[in-house]
């Protein structure tokens, strides 16, 4: 008999009981909470031509993945060639195999075609979702979900997944009244969807509602935490939420707690953490040796691979005072975009330029920092992440047009950075 998932999509290889570990697999997908990996072990272990949970377990780890947790997606890339598969699933693999090697664009293609064909495949649409975030595709963030839309509807089992989704490509494309109705039914029906709770999040930090956002993340944090492998990105947002409150205790608590007490490893980890000290420095916080400490981390990855997280870890550096390695960083970065594909175009026409720009402030060139910053800025999207994510550049333009004695400018940013606000919600 055939296996299938929770929409009625073969699950090709598979038994009645790997098939129920998957489909519990999925739903802490959507959630990014629980324990996904030992279900899909155990699942392959009963059924090792199992394609789905194969393809599951890379796209949970192909992605700013430390090299050891990488190294699970390439084998399961590897453990589906040759299988029997369907269409769909053959959609899938396709998709998997143009993430490991760094094809982001390619794989969010294959996987609109899939869920175009598939409506109900929520697995490729949040999959999809994630190469538009990578790629910076803001209206793609919101359209491949809002295609499917019709097929879907309150009751369904993964509404809530569905929801969470459109609720961040709404946000990401400034429909911030809808993001946030979205983002709270969806939350309403499943509290531990962090995705959905990080995409009202976001509304709250573009219009500035801080106090709500604080009061947001705070209400249910025992739900969007538990087992999460996204919280650390949601505590996160809550620490921007204070750093706009002036409440700079709570920002190193956070900081120090949650955000980056354990000194993870993982690029998405790393990211927030140098994000958010970059921030302080920008404010001419001294944050100790925190900077050390990440820099440290930050040295034994790897880099040339993708240009946002090459960009943060010049954040890093320059935060550390490590000029040579920044420079070490800045030669692998040039001769990244020197290479074919994806990232070698993303880092030469955006991640190498920004990383420049921060290097020359970090030297105190604010001059040639101001000048290099304002000419990519506005293509700074196609590196990937979300608006909250590349306000850095912005501030850090605003911050080395005052310090290169550009009155003018630095008067102009603000006042264009004012008016960009939208102060009412809707
Ligand atoms: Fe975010």
């Amino acid at each position: 008999m055939t296996v299938r998932d929770r929409h009625g999509l073969e699950l090709t290889g598979s038994s009645e009981v790997a098939g129920s570990l998957y489909r519990d697999a999925v739903k802490a997908y959507h959630c990014y909470a629980g324990e996904p990996f030992p279900m899909l072990r155990t699942a392959l272990a009963d059924s090792p031509g199992f394609v789905m949970a194969h393809v599951l377990i890379a796209y949970m780890t192909l992605v700013g993945s430390e090299p050891r947790v990488r190294s699970l997606g390439t084998t399961a890339v590897a453990a589906t060639a040759g299988l029997t598969v369907t269409p769909r699933e053959a959609g899938h693999v396709s998709a998997i195999n143009a993430i490991m090697v760094g094809e982001f664009q390619n794989a969010a293609r294959i996987l609109e075609d899939v869920a175009i064909a598939h409506p109900l495949d929520v697995l490729a649409l949040q999959a999809g979702q994630q190469m538009d975030f990578l790629t910076g595709d803001a209206r793609m963030l919101r359209d491949r979900i809002s295609r499917a839309l019709p097929a879907w509807s309150e009751g369904m089992p993964d509404f809530h997944a569905i929801l969470g989704l459109h609720a961040f490509g709404l946000e990401e494309t400034g429909q911030y009244g809808r993001a946030e109705a979205a983002g709270r039914r969806a939350v309403e029906l499943e509290p531990r969807n962090g995705w959905a709770q990080h995409a009202v999040a976001h509304v709250l930090e573009m219009q500035e509602r801080r106090v709500e956002g604080v009061a947001w993340m705070t209400g249910n944090a025992t739900d969007w935490t538990r087992e999460s492998f996204f919280a650390i990105h949601n505590w996160w947002h809550l620490a921007l939420f204070h750093l706009g409150l002036d409440d700079i205790d709570a920002v190193l608590e956070l900081y120090d707690g949650p955000i980056y007490g354990e000194r993870s490893t993982m690029a998405f980890d790393m990211v927030d953490a140098a994000a958010l000290l970059w921030r302080l420095k920008l404010r001419g916080m001294d944050v100790g040796d925190r900077w050390n400490t990440l820099a440290d981390n930050y040295s034994g990855q790897p880099c040339g691979q993708y240009a946002f997280d090459d960009v943060h870890a010049a954040l890093a550096l320059v935060g550390a005072g490590r000029d040579a390695q920044a420079q070490t960083l800045l030669d692998a970065m040039a001769a990244a975009a020197e290479a074919p594909g994806e990232n070698g175009l993303i880092t030469r026409e955006v991640g190498l330029p920004l990383a420049n720009g921060i290097v020359l402030f970090g030297r105190g060139d604010f001059t040639a920092a101001t000048d290099l910053l304002r000419n990519v800025r506005n293509r700074a999207a196609r590196f990937g992440g979300s608006h909250a994510q590349r306000d850095v550049i912005d501030l850090t333009l605003i911050a080395s047009a005052a310090r290169s004695g550009d009155t003018s400018l630095e008067r102009a940013l603000v006042a264009e950075r004012f008016a960009a606000i939208p102060q009412m919600p809707g």
